[in-house]
């Protein structure tokens, strides 16, 4: 298959390109608002005001949101401590959004409320590299420096081999803060032990039309060509197609974006056993529901020492 580039002229329109859903400004804003207000951001605020209360040291809780995206989490949070605490105790935190998709880290950006800029720092770079990105370590180049770990939205699915796995939780246990760090690892029960059925559920049945919100006259349609289980991998194809209605009222394709994906089921049994390989453990699991059909499990991970 042709994979044309970022920005397709009219010509290269016409053939679908190989896009991974997050890799392009209309994608970044396309994500947003098929995830919609999600409602997890409480739950977050509540466990980052435990660790602030808790912290006793001079320097900052510092909280990494991995797969970042378009910041939303982190966003969310800024808001909240600020809505509660004010400009006082802001330097209280630092948030570092991570994520491996320029194109999600400039909407992260572009979003950015000017009176919380101070606070964040958005990192380029793959949840399976953590613990060799400089902004994530101590100045001296040595790990645990990170206090609260968020991987929201059940988005570990991205990494559906193994050895991603294994990786992934190798990196937490670099940059995670000794005994009193934490991780939390969200997994859609969709996803995880017996989630079939409602990871059908979640399979749009007919085409979903999205108007932008962002670009004048851009709307959004998405099918689910395909949807397989295979082993523990879906196999998902998702077909997303980014067109502008002309004053005229003609419709032409801007984009139109192929998304052959896989995704990882994740039962309790591989968080664990991934963790216990990577000297963490599981020292809670919380159940969450966003809405009626998006449960989440939580893991809380520690490390062992
Ligand atoms: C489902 S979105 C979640 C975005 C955001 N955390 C939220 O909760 O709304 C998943 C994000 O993870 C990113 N991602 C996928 N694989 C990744 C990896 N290996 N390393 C870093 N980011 C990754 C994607 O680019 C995407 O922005």
């Amino acid at each position: 298959m042709t994979v044309p580039n970022d920005t397709p002229t009219d010509n290269q329109s016409a053939h679908p390109r190989q896009s991974t859903c997050y890799n392009s400004k209309y994608l970044a804003e396309y994500y947003d608002l098929w995830i919609g207000n999600w409602d997890d951001i409480q739950l977050y605020s509540r466990l980052l005001a435990d660790m602030v209360s808790r912290n006793t040291s001079a320097n900052p809780v510092r909280v990494l949101d991995v797969g970042t995206g378009s910041g939303r989490i982190i966003h969310g949070l800024a808001s909240a401590q600020h809505q509660k605490q004010g400009t006082k105790r802001q330097s209280a935190v630092h948030f570092l959004g991570l994520d491996n998709e320029q194109h999600m880290l400039d909407r992260a950006h572009l979003l950015t409320d000017a009176a919380h800029v101070d606070q964040m720092t958005w990192v380029l770079g793959s949840a399976e590299e953590m613990g060799s990105l400089p902004a994530l370590q101590h100045s001296d180049g040595s790990g645990g420096l990170i206090d609260m770990i968020v991987f929201a939205c059940g988005s570990i699915c991205h990494l559906y081999e193994a050895d991603q796995g294994s990786r992934f939780f190798e990196q937490i246990a670099k940059v995670l803060k000794p005994a009193t760090g934490r991780a939390y690892i969200s997994v859609l029960k969709a996803l995880t032990d017996g989630g079939e059925p409602l990871a059908r559920a979640m399979e749009p049945s007919e085409p979903v039309v999205t108007p932008s919100k962002e670009f004048p006259g851009i709307f959004y349609k998405e099918t689910w060509p395909a949807h397989e289980l295979i082993g523990k991998v879906w196999h998902t194809t998702r077909h997303i197609v980014v067109s502008e209605r002309l004053a005229d009222g003609q419709e032409v394709v801007v984009e139109d974006n192929l998304d052959s994906r896989k995704v990882g089921v994740w039962t309790e049994a591989d968080v664990r056993a991934r963790a216990a390989a990577a000297g963490l453990k599981v020292v809670d699991i919380l159940d969450h529901q966003n809405d009626s059909t998006h449960g989440e499990r939580m893991f809380v991970l520690g490390t062992l020492a």
